[in-house]
């Protein structure tokens, strides 16, 4: 077994940047900048910073996308004046240069590629203190500050591994599609503990409700839990104490977190930096699923416009949906996963039980302690509606076979569209012939091997650093 210290120093050399990348992306970023002073028609002052892993020398290697903030005083930043002032003229200079798309998170912002660099070049309001912050993107220059002042060297060296094995693992970052740990939180997780294996051994210890304080803020423990009773995990952020810098993380990521760490602690292993992603055959893939009695059925969207937030929101609504109904008629569920190459294709993908091996009834039992009124409650509300029963079973059970409304997962999507339907992408498939899903990608541009890794982790289902 490899000792944790030769692990760590490994992976620790493999993700620090090359002095010639961090070069790279500060010539990019003086580019920028120039540009950006050149084409801004902005009266009020305003100031161009760099925020972000690159700002606060946490970024990983081959990962060194640029967060450009242009900070501005001016109190009206409405989206229309944003557009109108900042992201039009902005777009026009940029594309000169650059590849440059549009986006729209909660605020309009500036995507803009140079080769294998990105940036994102974000307008914001410039606040001299907390108390004027507005918007969430005010707070960034406060963050890159606080991080800033609080990491010392080596500690940079343990935020990068914590980001790489929250990203090996594939809980890193705050955004719907993964509903993980923000660079932010994964800094102050390093404040916090010291160390990326203090860290570890704190989240092997973590449950629902688990509050971390980095920062004393006179509130206990009992208080900032009521306060944010809604959030899976709470760490106030020190800059805004008012806020939970972990408020995105899901239970899903939380319970990956836990128990990776714990694996990680008790088999230290380079595996959960970058875990294999594996990609069995298609028709390794079909006598995996017939071994088991499973189908997956798949749903195909074709999406409008690439917004990866908005649609992963959806597809996240459309799953719980379609799961709800299946629930209700008890068909069997395994689980159900989502894909998208966020450019023109989403895919939810129902991992069921094959329809032909489902019975077409389900069995409904009545009251277990007999009470008469219940008794005869049950026998006058299936009486007419069950074709058979109600019956009274060997145990003294009352009991009635109905009818299962769902058959066939795939017939009952195609028939009920509307559960299906997701505003920023149309249908184009329902089919559980995976060979068909691929011919239809493939023919489209889409990377077949990446369709097959997402589907191998569906159906293999076991966590690749196991
Ligand atoms: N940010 C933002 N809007 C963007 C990009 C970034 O508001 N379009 C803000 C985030 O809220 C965050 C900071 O900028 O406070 C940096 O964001 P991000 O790039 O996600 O995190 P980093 O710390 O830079 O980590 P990474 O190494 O993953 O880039
Ligand atoms: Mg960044």
């Amino acid at each position: 077994m490899p000792e944790l210290a030769t692990v760590l120093e490994e992976v620790k050399k493999e993700v620090r940047p090359s002095e010639e990348e961090l070069r790279d992306a500060l010539t990019f970023y003086e580019e920028l900048k120039e540009h950006i002073s050149e084409s801004l028609r902005i009266s009020s002052p305003y100031r161009i910073e760099l925020e972000g892993s690159l700002a606060k020398g946490t970024a990983l290697k081959g990962d060194l996308d640029l967060d450009v903030f242009v900070l501005i005083r001016d109190e009206d930043l409405s989206r229309e004046v944003l557009i109108q002032n900042f992201i039009k003229p902005l777009e026009l200079e940029l594309s000169k240069h650059y590849l440059v798309r549009r986006r729209f998170a909660s605020h309009p912002y500036l995507r803009v590629r140079k080769g294998s660099l990105e940036a994102d070049v974000v307008p914001a309001y410039w606040a001299k203190d907390l108390s004027e912050i507005r918007t969430a993107v005010d707070r960034t220059p406060f963050h890159t500050r606080y991080v800033v002042n609080h990491l010392t060297e080596s500690m940079k060296d343990e935020v990068r591994l914590l980001k790489k094995f929250f990203k090996g693992i594939g809980v890193y970052g705050a955004e719907i599609r993964t509903q993980g740990f923000s660079g932010y939180l994964t800094e102050l997780l390093i404040i916090k503990y010291g160390s990326f294996t203090e860290a570890l051994k704190a989240m092997k210890g973590w449950g629902e409700g688990t509050v971390v304080v980095v920062e004393n803020c006179g509130e206990d423990l009992a208080t900032l839990r009521q306060f944010f009773r809604d959030d899976v995990l709470i760490v106030p952020d020190p800059v805004d104490t008012r806020r939970n810098t972990a408020a995105a993380v899901s239970k899903k990521s939380l319970t990956l977190a836990i128990l990776a760490a714990s694996a990680f602690l008790k088999e230290p292993d380079k595996k959960f930096f970058s875990p294999p992603r594996r990609a069995l055959s298609l028709e390794h893939l079909r006598e995996e699923l017939r071994t088991w009695g499973r189908e997956l059925v798949i749903v195909l969207y074709k999406m409008k416009e690439p917004v990866p937030d908005v649609t992963w929101g959806e597809l996240r609504r459309v799953c719980s949906r379609v799961l709800r109904s299946l629930e209700v008629s008890d068909y069997p569920v395994v689980d159900c996963g989502t894909w998208s190459d966020e450019e023109n294709f989403a895919m939810i993908a129902f991992d069921v039980v094959n329809h032909e091996k489902i019975p077409p009834f389900r069995i409904m039992s009545g009251p277990k302690k007999v009470v008469g009124e219940h008794l005869v409650r049950f026998v006058e509300k299936h009486l007419r509606s069950y074709e058979v029963g109600p019956w009274v079973d060997f145990e003294g059970r009352l009991k009635a076979l109905k009818p299962r409304s769902i058959l066939n997962v795939e017939e009952y999507l195609r028939s009920n569209s509307h559960v299906l339907s997701c505003g920023s992408g149309e249908v184009v498939l329902i089919t559980s012939n995976l060979a068909e899903l691929l011919r239809y990608l493939e023919g489209r541009g889409v990377d077949k091997d990446a369709v097959l890794q997402w589907l191998t982790a569906v159906v293999a289902k076991r966590l690749p650093w196991l």
